[in-house]
């Protein structure tokens, strides 16, 4: 077999259009219009509870929980998440494209199937015909899979599927035939640990590693914001011409989530300092902003400056002032590493929105995009580790 590092081209796209497209597929008049982005908001916050356990808007069907009921568990999958990009690549299933996004807060990779209409005239998704394939197995297992606003479902079988040139045999791969929710793209990969597998299958990338595909049992992600690249999801390496200076790397302690231990986080030059005995982080390519404990939060958006808007239930801040406002601070195995405020604040025309996120009853803490975004970070799945280095 082949070895080598794959670099697949990763897309952003700006959610903004997407979002509008989105709502006025949904015609709604020209009055709701007028906020769609912060009532999309809502929803994709209740999306993320959901995805990470927290779930007083879940009515849909229960799924089978493995959970520790602590919130712990993933019962669910955001399907519309992302505030202004959104990264998703293409993948293939034995010669059928699909976009997905590639999620490492969650372990199932799911695509439609011909059977979900919903997904395919409502959506207008790419849909997974059985019958074209030549490598695809029945396995006949049921899964299903809430988020905030609904649900999917279908039936796990497996194929073979291709990431840029890697091609991985007798995947397990969720066929979804009934969702209720429209998503950017057709479906999700997760990247995080087969503990969190809902399809109960081995993930993308353990099969990747036991099929020898990879050159390195690790995974990198690249974002860049504010250009149209987006940047790149590297399988089976690290390339030290993508970051600056070294990778600070910090053990997973809990390898479900790519869970790790965050020092702090705070805001500069404010006495704003949250978990200052240290807390339990999540790196989550599939989440863009940054969420925590409700009180933290607070704190945090008051640091700012932000004010909260009780109509939407959000925080805001000046679009003027925003290069005015402080970085935000996060330790992580005694460095301090920075978010400016250009990339924690949100931008959403003429509503500009703390990346800061509150959950009421998380306790700990989820780092989205927002954290990612103009770093390097890498996935190292065998040694259990995470490691961060300055975007070049
Ligand atoms: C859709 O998936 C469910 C399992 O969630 C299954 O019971 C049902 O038979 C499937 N329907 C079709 C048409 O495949
Ligand atoms: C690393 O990234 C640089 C810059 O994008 C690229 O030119 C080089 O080919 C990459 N190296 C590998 C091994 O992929
Ligand atoms: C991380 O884990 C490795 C292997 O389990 C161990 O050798 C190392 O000391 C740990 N590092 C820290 C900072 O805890
Ligand atoms: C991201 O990179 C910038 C420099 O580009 C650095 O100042 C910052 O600390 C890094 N943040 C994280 C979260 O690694």
């Amino acid at each position: 077999m082949d070895l080598r590092v794959i670099i697949l081209l990763v897309c952003l796209i700006a959610l903004v259009s997407a979002k509008i497209h989105r709502f006025s597929l949904k015609k709604r008049s020209r009055r709701t219009q007028k906020f769609p982005h912060l009532k999309q908001l809502r929803i994709d916050r209740n999306e993320l509870r959901s995805k990470f356990g927290f779930t007083p808007l879940r009515t849909v069907n229960a799924v089978e929980e493995s959970g520790d009921g602590s919130g712990g568990a993933v019962i669910a999958e955001a399907l519309v998440n992302s505030y202004d990009t959104n990264i998703y690549g293409v993948i293939n299933i034995d010669g059928q494209e699909f976009t997905v996004q590639f999620d490492t807060g969650s372990s199932d990779c799911w695509v439609p199937s011909r059977h979900c209409t919903f997904c395919k005239k409502t959506c207008g998704n790419s849909v997974f015909q059985e019958s074209k394939s030549k490598h695809f197995r029945r396995m006949n297992r049921p899964f299903s899979i809430t988020y905030g606003s609904g649900s999917v479902k279908g039936m796990v079988h497996s194929d073979v599927l291709t990431i840029g040139d890697l091609k991985i045999e007798n995947q397990g791969l969720g066929f979804v035939n009934s969702s209720t929710t429209c998503s950017v793209f057709d479906g999700i990969c997760g990247m995080a640990f087969p503990a969190l597998s809902r399809t109960k299958s081995t993930p993308i990338v353990q099969n990747m590693i036991a099929q020898n595909l990879l050159k390195q049992p690790v995974f990198s992600f690249y974002m860049k914001s504010g250009s149209s690249d987006g940047g790149s999801l590297i399988l089976g390496g690290t390339n030290s011409s993508l970051h600056y200076g070294p990778l600070t790397y910090t053990n997973v302690t809990e390898d479900k989530y790519w869970t790790f231990h965050m020092d702090f986080i705070g805001i500069h030059d404010s006495d704003t300092k949250r978990c200052p005995l240290g807390c339990k982080a999540i790196l989550d390519s599939g989440t863009s902003l940054i969420a925590g404990p409700a009180a933290d939060i607070v704190h945090l958006n008051e640091a700012i400056g932000a004010q909260y808007d009780s109509t939407y239930d959000l925080w805001t801040v000046n679009c003027l002032e925003i290069e005015k406002l402080p970085n935000a601070e996060i330790g992580i195995e005694d460095k301090v590493f920075y978010i400016k405020p250009q990339t924690y604040v949100i931008v959403y025309e003429d509503i500009c929105l703390s990346g800061f996120m509150d959950m009421r009853g998380l306790t700990y803490w989820i780092l989205g995009d927002v954290f990612m975004r103009d770093n390097y970070s890498v996935f190292d799945v065998e040694n259990k580790r995470i490691g961060i280095a300055p975007a070049v």
